[in-house]
């Protein structure tokens, strides 16, 4: 049995060798198959094993003798075939696609090229899948020589990855036993007195490279020896060296991440009617208004304009006029005063939010009818291209991280409006828009509708 690893972590020192570092071959292995005694033929072939090594197996022979193999067809077609069904098979998410090239979060939590899934160093008529666990399979083999040949090792488990901003491949560590994975320099201070904050150097996939220059692709040599190195064990496993999805800042290749904020943009948007209190930047609403006046419009005309109330003074003036109609309009109705105060509550959030646009419609470029139908139809036609660009709008502060809610109070007194902001009488307001940032921060895309709510189709 090898004693429990401690857990404790070590002092800050250098993850350096101390004088010099072997790689050593481990020749004349055999071609491996499922249920072969991979530690006994590692034993047999390197008879000259002792503490402190790490024993470096490429991940292809431990699927090999895991029976991680899988008959696929002999031609090229079928066996392409074969390999993509299994990448996906094997695959937790896509993470980029790029010509050919599949890269995904594997059952294991791998971000590489397509899933692990390989064919190279295998028959023509079979395809590898990376061991199930190679943890837990470095673990098994570290155990087995340890039994076989008395001597405690560390066991990397290698696999062959892309480095996203590197042209070429390198080995890293996909499984290991018995050394610490992570060599961490916080607290520590170079030669020079700068105190190493981040640095923390991935010791098992210098490993697992390091090796590689010796296994090498071609040669049939599967595993390497590393010795030399003071790689203390912490318990830790190459599992540690996955990086969290939420701090991964590049967990999604550039055209996904683009096409996801695509499909999304809309979904970000809804009703905001409580803010807090951050200004919000005016170049945000500036370029959001930008962005809306762009909306589809009638035979080439701009029928929005976008009022931005930002004296203070004239907002409140404003709203208040209007609260003080609305209480008329519901005394008018029959309400009591105590009720229609109550309702135009409703209101405060256009009192409450950082900033405030009003949307109106211009006929400018409308076209004359003598007769009433079609002029209704020209203002309707005007009236929803301004709609349109409201959802710009509003889409627009969404995507920005910035709240909206768009209501509906000022075209229930557009003459008032007009009047207090000494607009044009061919201004139509189209509501007030109340913009800031949300008080439960910012807002998760929503769900789509189930189309069959709102669609028929003919
Ligand atoms: C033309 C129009 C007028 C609206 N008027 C008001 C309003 O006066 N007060 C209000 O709180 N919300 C108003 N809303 C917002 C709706 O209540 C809101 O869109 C609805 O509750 C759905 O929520 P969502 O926007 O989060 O999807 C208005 C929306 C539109 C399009």
């Amino acid at each position: 049995m090898i004693e429990e690893a401690p857990v404790a972590v070590p002092p800050v020192g250098d993850h350096a060798a101390a004088d010099r570092l072997e790689v050593l071959a481990v020749p004349g292995l055999p071609e491996f198959a499922e249920g072969q005694d991979l530690a006994a033929a590692i034993a047999e072939g390197a008879p000259w094993l002792r503490d402190g090594d790490v024993v470096v197996v490429t991940s292809k022979v431990v699927s090999k003798v895991e029976g991680r193999i899988v008959d696929v067809p002999a031609d090229p077609a079928g066996r392409e075939a074969a390999r993509r069904e299994l990448v996906f098979a094997e695959a937790r998410r896509v993470v980029a696609s790029f010509r050919s090239s599949l890269i995904t979060q594997n059952r294991l939590g791998i971000v590489q090229a397509a899933s692990g899934v390989d064919n190279s160093n295998i028959a023509l008529d079979k395809i590898a899948l990376l061991p199930e666990d190679p943890d837990g399979s470095a673990a098994r083999l570290r155990a087995a020589l340890h039994e076989l040949s008395g001597v405690t090792v560390g066991v990397v488990i290698t696999d062959t990855m892309g480095r996203a901003w590197r042209v070429g491949q390198t080995d890293a560590a996909i499984g290991s036993a018995g050394i610490g994975v992570l060599h961490r320099y916080h607290g520590g201070v170079d030669s020079y007195g700068n105190e190493l904050s981040v640095t923390a150097v991935a010791v098992a996939d210098e490993i697992a490279a390091a090796a590689d220059l010796v296994k090498g692709k071609l040669g049939a040599m599967p595993v390497a020896v590393v010795r030399g190195l003071a790689a203390q064990d912490d318990g830790s496993t190459a599992a540690d060296l996955l990086r969290p999805v939420e701090e991964d800042l590049f967990r999604l290749g550039t055209d996904e991440a683009v096409a996801q904020g695509r499909r999304e943009a809309v979904l970000l948007r809804r009703s905001i009617r409580e803010f807090d209190d951050r200004p919000v930047d005016p170049a945000v609403v500036r370029r959001a208004i930008g962005i809306a006046l762009t909306a589809p419009a009638p035979h080439h005309t701009r029928p929005v304009r976008f009022v931005w109330l930002r004296d203070r003074r004239r907002r409140d003036t404003l709203l208040e006029a209007m609260r003080e109609k609305w209480v008329r309009d519901l005394l008018a109705d029959g309400r009591d005063e105590a009720w229609a105060r109550r309702r135009t509550r409703r209101g405060d959030l256009l009192f409450r939010a950082p900033e405030l646009v009003l949307p109106f419609m211009v006929p400018d470029g409308a076209h004359d009818y003598p007769d009433e139908r079609r002029s209704a139809a020209e203002h309707t036609m005007f009236t929803v291209a301004g709609g349109a660009a409201v959802q710009g709008l509003l889409v627009a502060l969404a995507a920005e991280d910035v709240g909206s809610c768009w209501v509906s109070s000022t075209m229930f007194c557009a003459d008032l409006v007009r009047e207090e902001l000494d607009l044009p009488a061919d201004w139509h307001p189209l509501g007030a828009v109340a913009v800031g940032h949300p008080v439960a921060g910012p807002q998760p895309p929503r769900e789509p509708r189930d189309p069959a709510s709102g669609l028929v189709e003919l």
